[in-house]
């Protein structure tokens, strides 16, 4: 099993990025993804979400300018195993609901969008839910449209049911998101 990254780290070493915990003190303002849900949670609600125990937040700061330049959040949850994919479902055990990490949001600022970013977040969280102490067997992440799930899916993230906006990456099988 690959280690845990570590809290703060850069992506890669001279990587113009690094990702860390949400700090408590940082203006979440002058972030823009283009998306308002995404930007509005960012902005007004994620503090709460985090000081209540609802997720962790995690965002990558680009070093050289210090702007906030994405971010995603991981939760614990709980899935029924029929609407796990056939082909991650062989061999659970028959429990009703098997335990998984949801990744609730994932954006990346306009000014840093094609440049990989979104594609190392990935990786990065999933590297943070496999190495979570207390298990998961897959992440989850429920794209916002097509486009989303078309991103999703180039990483290997795959669909219960046909028309599904729910996408599972197993945690336990395979080496992370890679592009397919
Ligand atoms: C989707 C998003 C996270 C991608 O981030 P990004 O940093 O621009 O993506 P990357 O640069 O890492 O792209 C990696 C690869 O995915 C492709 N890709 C990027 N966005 C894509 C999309 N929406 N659909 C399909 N493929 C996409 C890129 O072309 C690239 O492929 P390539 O290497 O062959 O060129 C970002 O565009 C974003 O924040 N969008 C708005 C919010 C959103 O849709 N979040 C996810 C929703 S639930």
């Amino acid at each position: 099993m690959s280690a845990p990254p570590q809290e703060e780290h850069a992506i890669e070493p001279e990587a113009p990025y690094r990702v860390e915990r949400l700090p408590r003190d940082l203006d979440r303002k002058q972030f823009a993804c283009g998306r308002d849900p995404l930007d509005t949670y960012f902005h007004q609600q994620v503090g709460q979400d985090v000081d209540r125990g609802y997720c962790a937040c995690f965002i990558a700061i680009h070093v050289e300018s210090g702007q906030i330049a994405g971010y995603y959040t991981l939760a614990p949850y709980s899935v029924a195993v029929n609407e796990v994919p056939l082909s991650l479902a062989r061999r659970l055990p028959r429990y009703n609901s098997v335990p998984c990490v949801l990744m609730g949001r994932l954006a990346v600022a306009t000014d840093h969008k094609g440049q990989g970013l979104g594609a190392a977040l990935l990786v990065d969280a999933w590297g943070r839910a496999r190495g979570n102490e207390i298990g998961g067997f897959a992440l989850i992440v429920d794209a916002k449209d097509e486009e989303a799930k078309v991103f999703y899916e180039r990483y290997g993230f795959c669909q219960c049911e046909p028309g599904s906006l729910r996408l599972f990456l197993s945690l336990r099988k395979g080496t992370g998101p890679a592009k397919t």
